[in-house]
């Protein structure tokens, strides 16, 4: 059995989240803030603040650019519900931009016809760890009052080989879920370089209250300044963070090795199209592209026939979603290069303790399947 994703929990980790339990500390302690420390000096951000979620972090980034009802918000069509659903808690309208089919992220060439005097906001996705075309984007952005959104749910140790994702916009998003390359079980963060949006986040995240519980003089000195969430992280969950972000430099790399591992096995395969191979992708997951459908399903039955754990980013278009096709019921020719992504699109494991055997066994299911 070859699992779909596998977490660095190590003993270390286990021993502090012991600790921590133990103590009754529980939340609000050393450990969140080391973790906040440790994600501004790894991306390079001056600003971080942890979060129960990717989702909560989309949503509160929406919340403190004030998006309401009336705003149109520019998504990519292929990404997670959670890109989109963040603009709709707020009020405001998804406005689903198609794909490049061989990048899986937004087609930069679309959003020029997309923008319109409602347009408030776009949230890029780093599709599997790569990174949207910002410096395109920023140009077309120039002198207009847009703000960038990044959902880094996937883009963690993603780089243009000079800036980390998340700095390029107002707000990077990430996620720690357990498939992702670090994972405090549920979890996200926020990163920015903005002090007002930082403290914006900040209130929000935790009741709209205006002093945190370590900024407090006395018990219970504080005012509720606006409406706001309970989306903080615990602080067992930020030492499983602080504590995998301290080796991630480690795993990034094997997680590199690993894809070009998958690229050298299967670049003459036919069958196969890859992505670009690239020092500066994190590879959440390793993503292949079948030329077809039937292969792609042919694939995936060879796949739970040998016990190989493999996944889909995104099986389905997010305009064909139930939910925002009834309430937005768009054509089908406005996300064309989606819907084929979803078709065709298959997420291979890549995790640090994947052998180079499992991955040359991956590759032979893939490339033994006839055209
Ligand atoms: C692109 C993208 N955005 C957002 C999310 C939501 O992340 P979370 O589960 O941390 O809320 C995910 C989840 O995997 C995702 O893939």
């Amino acid at each position: 059995m070859i699992k779909f994703s596998k977490a660095n929990i190590d003993n270390k980790i286990i021993k502090n989240v012991n600790q921590i339990l133990r103590s009754g500390w529980l939340t609000h302690g050393k450990f969140s803030k080391k973790f906040e420390n440790e994600i501004k000096k790894y991306t390079g951000a001056k600003y971080c603040t942890l979060v129960s979620s990717c989702t909560a972090a989309l949503h509160l980034s929406c919340l403190a650019l004030k998006l309401k009802k009336g705003d149109e918000v520019i998504v990519p069509a292929m990404t997670h519900t959670a890109t989109a659903h963040a603009v709709e808690y707020t009020g405001a309208k998804p406005i689903f931009a198609d794909i490049n089919f061989q990048s899986g992220n937004i087609d930069i060439n679309l959003i020029k016809r997309l923008i319109n005097r409602k347009t408030k906001a776009i949230v890029v996705v780093h599709m599997a760890g790569r990174l949207c075309l910002m410096d395109e984007l920023k140009k077309i952005l120039k002198d207009k009052k847009i703000h960038i959104i990044e959902d880094c749910a996937h883009g963690l140790g993603t780089t243009d080989s000079y800036k980390h994702s998340g700095n390029f916009g107002v707000a990077g998003c990430f996620s720690f879920y357990p498939t992702k390359q670090v994972t405090t079980g549920e979890g996200g963060a926020i990163i920015t370089n903005n002090s007002e949006f930082y403290k914006k986040v900040k209130i929000l995240k935790a009741f709209g209250i205006d002093k945190d519980i370590n900024e407090r003089k006395k018990p219970g000195e504080y005012d509720v300044k606006s409406l706001g969430f309970n989306y903080r992280m615990t602080d067992f969950q930020a030492a499983m963070g602080f504590l995998q972000l301290k080796k991630y430099s480690i795993n990034l790399r094997r997680r590199q090795y690993i894809a070009k591992k998958y690229h050298d096995l299967l670049m003459n395969n036919k069958n196969v199209i890859l992505p670009r191979y690239s020092k500066n992708d994190s590879y959440f997951v390793f993503q292949i592209l079948l030329r077809n459908k039937k292969l792609k399903n042919r694939l995936m039955k060879k796949f739970k026939k040998n016990k190989v754990g493999v996944s889909v980013h995104y099986g389905t278009a997010l305009p064909e979603m139930s939910f925002y096709k009834k309430k937005y019921n768009l054509p089908k020719k406005n996300f064309i290069n989606s819907k084929k992504y979803a078709e065709k699109v298959i997420s291979l494991p890549v995790y640090p303790k994947l052998s180079d055997k499992n991955i040359k066994y991956i590759c032979s299911i893939i490339n033994s399947l006839s055209s």
